[in-house]
Formats: C-alpha cells, structure tokens, sequence
C-alpha cells in the first residue's frame, strides 16, 4: 500500500501511459508487419505483370546455379505443351506448375515459399520468394516501428513524475506554513495564488486557527480580569494590615509579619501574572518608538545597582552596541530588567553579574552573565514554562521568564538561557531581537535636528 499521494499519483499515471504505450506498440507491430507483407505480396505481382509485359523473353536461358542469392525473387515461365520451363531464375526450384492462381503456399527442397501464379492464354508465369526471407523483412520493419515508443516511454515516466512534484509542491509549501504557525502570534494563512483544490483546505485551518486564536484570547484576558480584580482586595488588605501594625501585641509581631510577606508575595505574583497578561496580549496599535537598546541597558543595572552593591556584588555593563528597536520602550525595559533580576537574585552576595551587547545580523543581542548556581541541564528546557521554578528556595513567582520570552516574541526576537560554558559555574541569559535599520543620511538628519 503506497500511503504518499505522490507516489500514488506518479505509479498510476506511469503504468496508464505505459499500458496505452505498450498496446500502441504491440498494435504498430501487427499493422507494420501486415502492410509489410501487403507490400512483398504487390512485388510478387508486379514481377508477374513485367514478366508478361515482354520481361520473359529478357531472362537468360540457362541462368548459371550459384549466381541466386536466398532473398532473391525467383521467377518461373511456363509455355502451354511444354513439360519444362520456357524461363527460370533458378533451375535446381521446380515449383508446381498447376499450383492455383493467385497467391498459395507451397514447399519447395524442404523450404516453404510464398507463390504467385498467373495464368495467360500464351504463358503461365509464377513468381515466388522464401516464406522465411518475408518474415525476416516483416519482423525487421515491424521491429523499426517499435523504437519512438522504447524512447518516449522512459521520457514520458519522468515527464509524470516532474508534473507530479510540480502540483503537490503547494501541499508541501502549505504544510510548512502550518509547520511555522506561532501560537504566540496566531494569523490566517495566506489564500491568494491558491488552487481551488487547496482553498477549501485552507479555509479549514483559517477557521481553526480563528477559534483557536479566540480560545487563547479568552483565556488571556480571564487571567488578566482575575489579577486585576484580585488587585482591589489585596490593596485593600494591605492597608489594613498597615492600619493594625501598630496595635499588635509584641508576642505577636513575628506572626503578624509573616502575615504581611505573604499579602506582599501574593501582591507581587498578581503584578506578574497582569504583565504576563499584557504581554500575551495584542499589539492593537500600541504606539511604538525607536527604542535605544543601550540605554535600557545601562538603565536595567542603574535599578538594580543598590541591591547589587548592599549585597557586596560585581555589576557591570561592557562591550556596548549602538542599536535601536522598533518597539514599546517598557517592554524592552522589563525583558532586560527581569533577566537582570534573576541574576541578582540568584548569585550569591559577592557574586559578579556582566552585560554584554553584540551584533549577529540583523539581530542585536543582550547577554546577562552571572557566576551563580547555574540551572540544573535537566532542567533547562522548563525555565520558561509559567510557574516553573527550578530554585524554590529563592522566592520567585516562577512567571519572569514567561513574560521575557512573550514580550521577545511579540517582536520577532528570541531569548536564550544556558549554563557558561566557560568551566565556570552561571548563566548566560540572552535576549535578542531585530534591529531597526535606518538609513544613515536619515540618522544623521534625526541626529542634526536633536
Ligand atoms: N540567572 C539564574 N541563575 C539561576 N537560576 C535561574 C536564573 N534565572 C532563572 N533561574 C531559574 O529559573 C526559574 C524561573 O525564572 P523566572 O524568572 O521565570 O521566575 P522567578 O524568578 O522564580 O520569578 P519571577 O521572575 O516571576 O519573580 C527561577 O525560579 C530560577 O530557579
Ligand atoms: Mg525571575
């Protein structure tokens, strides 16, 4: 059972035409090899009618033996009352004289020959050439006919299988296209140019992937509803816990503060959870800029600095990189910024944190170094699924990450987490995303005006 549709296609149309080839052949074959003999049959005749149209008397009396060749036509004239041949081409052949008119078939010294005798009143005249010496000639010419279709057979497999490959291309181009849908940013497939053929298939897939989108959607704005009507009463618990501070009994307060960490971590998680949120969401128009990466760079180590220094750590931005991105300039912001946090938080005090830019195509990157734990290999792959924490006695929300690669995606970029691979122990923390090329008389012009 053939389960490729091309193969399918390819092997069915190759064996119809070689089906319709080979009975055309064999067909070619008998016609040639009937009109062959037709032919041979005609020379027969014509012979005879020269041989009476004075031709007998030109042939030698005594044709000397040997001088015959086998292909030879061998022609014979018979006089009325005499017992021997008036004329013969070849005399050791003694064909029957009283054979009937017309064409018959005789055996003569053991060989069957075909014979054409024609009666006159003043001569019988039989002309008559070897059975086999006919099927050599009919079996050559037939063969002859044979040869275009031996040819064009092969030519015309590659043929199908050429047009075959050419018409499924499409189905081939439009399983890539499925194959790079990004469910982070869910659009139809593109319908112009299609083959009737495809369109309904497409159309299914465009309507799947709008219900998907819808689900997603959906889905996106509970978890922000949620955070965000989560956020009043937490606020307002806030308060109050602020409120009471001051009257709780001293035997208390180790308790009552504990009680405060926690309204504090479920505040941080419900902030998370609302950027997680707004960076799944949309872009509806949001107003981009010309964001200058190098800034948010410099600006992501100024916020985190105190910590850093209170901690006693090392952290410093180098190897610079003039680049700018078209984006929203907070988004950019918080990726860097929350990659720059999980450094600080998990390097131990002491520790040394680098940033580093640099160009790879058309793409500017920020790499984030810590000479911290590093992440367990195994678990790598699921740092940036939602609420993973591979560390759980650092406290986190398990959410940084997730917003980090939403908001590199909602721009085309990427983001990157791996253990150095420099014999030490960290991370390198990297996010990337495509720069905003701008012609340099345009950039000069933007720079003069400033
Ligand atoms: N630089 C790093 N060194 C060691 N582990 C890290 C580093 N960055 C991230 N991780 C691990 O990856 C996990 C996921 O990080 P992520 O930023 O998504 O969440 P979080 O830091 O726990 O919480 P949040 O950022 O939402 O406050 C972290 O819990 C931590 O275990
Ligand atoms: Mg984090």
């Amino acid at each position: 059972m053939i389960k490729s549709l091309r193969n399918q296609l390819v092997v069915a149309l190759g064996l119809l035409v070689s089906v319709i080839g080979v009975a055309q052949g064999i067909s070619s074959y008998q016609l040639s090899k009937t009109g062959m003999s037709a032919l041979l049959d005609m020379r027969l005749e014509q012979v005879a009618a020269r041989l009476r149209d004075g031709l007998a008397y030109a042939l030698p009396k005594n044709p000397a033996r040997g001088t015959q060749d086998d292909r030879d036509v061998v022609a014979v004239v018979w006089k009325p009352n005499d017992p021997l041949p008036f004329r013969t081409t070849d005399p050791s052949l003694h064909f029957p004289r009283d054979a009937k008119p017309g064409f018959s078939g005789v055996v003569v010294n053991d060989e069957d020959w075909r014979l054409f005798t024609r009666q006159e009143p003043t001569m019988t005249i039989q002309v008559a050439q070897r059975s086999s010496v006919r099927r050599d000639l009919t079996t050559e010419a037939a063969t002859l006919t044979l040869w275009p279709i031996a040819v064009l057979l092969p030519l015309v497999w590659i043929a199908v299988v050429f047009v075959v490959r050419r018409s499924l291309r499409q189905l081939n181009q439009l399983g890539a296209e499925v194959r790079a849908i990004d469910m982070g940013h869910l659009q139809p497939l593109p319908t112009v140019g299609v083959p009737t053929e495809i369109a309904p298939f497409i159309h299914s897939i465009n309507t799947m992937i709008e219900r998907l989108a819808t689900s997603i959607e959906k889905e996106r704005k509970f978890i922000a509803d949620a955070a965000h009507e989560l956020r009043t009463p937490l606020t307002a618990l806030q308060l109050q816990a602020d409120n009471l501070a001051p009257h709780i009994a001293p035997g208390n307060q180790e308790r009552f503060q504990e009680l405060r960490k926690g309204i504090a971590r479920s505040g941080k998680l419900i902030v998370q959870l609302l950027r997680l949120a707004r960076a799944d969401a949309p872009m509806n128009g949001a107003p981009l800029s010309r964001v200058d990466l190098a800034e948010v760079v410099t600006g992501a180590v100024a916020d985190v600095l105190p910590i850093a220094i209170a901690r006693g750590m090392d952290i410093g931005a180098e190897e610079m990189v003039s680049a700018h991105v078209r984006a929203v300039e907070t988004d950019i912001g918080m990726a860097v910024k929350n990659l720059v946090s999980n450094a600080v938080r998990y390097t131990p005090d002491g520790g040394t944190i680098d940033l580093r830019m640099r160009r790879d195509g058309g793409m500017v990157w920020v790499d984030v170094i810590d000479d911290g734990p590093g992440i367990d290999e195994a678990l790598l792959p699921r740092v940036f699924d939602r609420f993973f924490r591979a560390n759980p006695d650092v406290e986190g929300s398990g959410l940084g990450l997730s917003i980090v690669k939403a908001i590199a995606a909602r721009y085309g970029g990427d983001v990157t987490l791996k253990n150095r691979g420099d014999g030490r122990s960290g991370i390198v923390a990297s996010i990337g995303f495509p720069v905003e090329e701008v012609k340099e008389s345009a950039a000069e012009a933007a720079s003069a005006s400033a």
